[in-house]
């Protein structure tokens, strides 16, 4: 693929007032998600509330593309129609996540490293064959007590650019995370100094490995404060701090910014994401790419029993239409019982 075919592919994921929902829970991550609604997790189950989403009516008008997880890129619909080309037929991108999971970074206490690079190529292009057309892979840094090392940030950053180049040589656009977590106590100061080392160290390594910025999408964490904080900031202040922190580290080749939501509630990350468009037009597209924060609600309003499956729809239909108003910055929080 050139890179105005992985161009194309990269601005229609982040076109306007659309954006990406991840369903690309790994097992063991479903599996907890199910466990919360006493729901059992089985590949039919979980072919079962994916398959409730992918078919909510209308879902196409504001979510441009979908992360699958490697079960799910092979399972298809009731009536046998495989997910990728189901997604395709009613307008939305299939992508892939191709990362191994973060596991221990040795000789580095409570840091880690993500894995999956070996052999990447062949399934890169296993995955393309199948239909994807983007893949995923998500780096974690956490703050805490003399953390991150300047080590664990370059190690993560080395392996995400190693991954997007991997990609585009595949022909798949790489959607690049690099995801500062919300848990700890810290405050949105040390989240958006930590944030900014963070994308610089990135974008310094995605350019020594030659990545192309206009064939991939960025994938950060919000600056934000921490969950434990005691003192947390408003949306103002976090739309402020946020776009700040891309200003200085995101060249303005790279097409959009799709956030993922990272712990926070449905209707802060909604908030937050119109904050944000608010402030203005900005070299890239503002974007979503939201796992729990388009799900919560449908998992609960599904409960695991088929005779919900419509009020499950509605509620990810109405997260989805919530945050497609979000990137024009037209939310309002009165939206949410109004259009219940
Ligand atoms: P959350 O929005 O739940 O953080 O998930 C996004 C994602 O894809 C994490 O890798």
């Amino acid at each position: 693929m050139s890179v105005t075919d992985l161009n194309v592919v990269a601005r229609a994921l982040v076109a306007p007032g659309k954006g990406i929902l991840a369903a690309d829970e790994s097992s063991p991550t479903i599996k907890k998600r199910f466990d919360s609604i006493s729901a059992e997790s089985t590949e039919d189950s979980r072919r079962s509330y994916r398959e409730m989403l992918f078919t909510t009516p209308d879902a196409c008008r504001h979510i441009s593309g979908v992360i699958l997880f490697d079960e799910t890129l092979r399972q298809s619909t009731r009536d046998g129609t495989p997910f990728p080309d189901y997604l395709s037929s009613q307008g939305m991108i299939p992508g892939i996540k191709v990362d191994k999971g973060a596991k221990a970074l040795p000789n580095f206490t409570g840091e880690k490293v993500t894995e999956g690079l070996d052999g990447l190529n062949n399934r890169l292009a296993e995955y393309r064959d199948l239909g994807a057309k983007f893949a995923k892979w998500r780096a974690v840094i956490d703050i805490g007590d003399g953390i991150p090392t300047d080590f664990c940030i370059l190690a993560n950053a080395h392996a995400l650019a190693r991954y997007a180049a991997l990609c585009q040589e595949a022909g798949l656009v790489p959607i690049v995370e690099p995801e500062v977590l919300m848990d700890g106590d810290h405050d949105i100061v040390l989240c958006e100094e930590v944030t900014n080392t963070v994308l610089s160290v990135t974008f310094d390594q995605l350019k020594l490995h030659r990545v192309n910025f206009e064939g991939m999408l960025l994938k950060p964490n919000m600056v934000i404060s921490g969950k434990k904080c005691p003192v947390q900031a408003g949306a103002e202040e976090i739309a402020e701090a946020t776009v700040r922190c891309l200003t200085a580290n995101v060249p303005e080749e790279v097409p959009g910014i799709a956030f993922l939501s990272g712990g926070q509630s449905d209707v802060d990350a909604t908030t937050h994401l119109s904050a944000m468009n608010k402030l203005g037009s900005h070299p890239w597209e503002l974007s979503f790419s939201y796992g729990r924060a388009l799900q919560a609600s449908a998992l609960q309003s599904w409960a695991g029993q088929k005779e919900n499956y419509e009020l499950g729809q509605a509620a990810f239909g109405l997260r989805a239409k919530l945050n497609g108003l979000a990137r024009t910055g037209s939310y309002n929080p009165s939206m949410e019982s109004a259009t219940t």
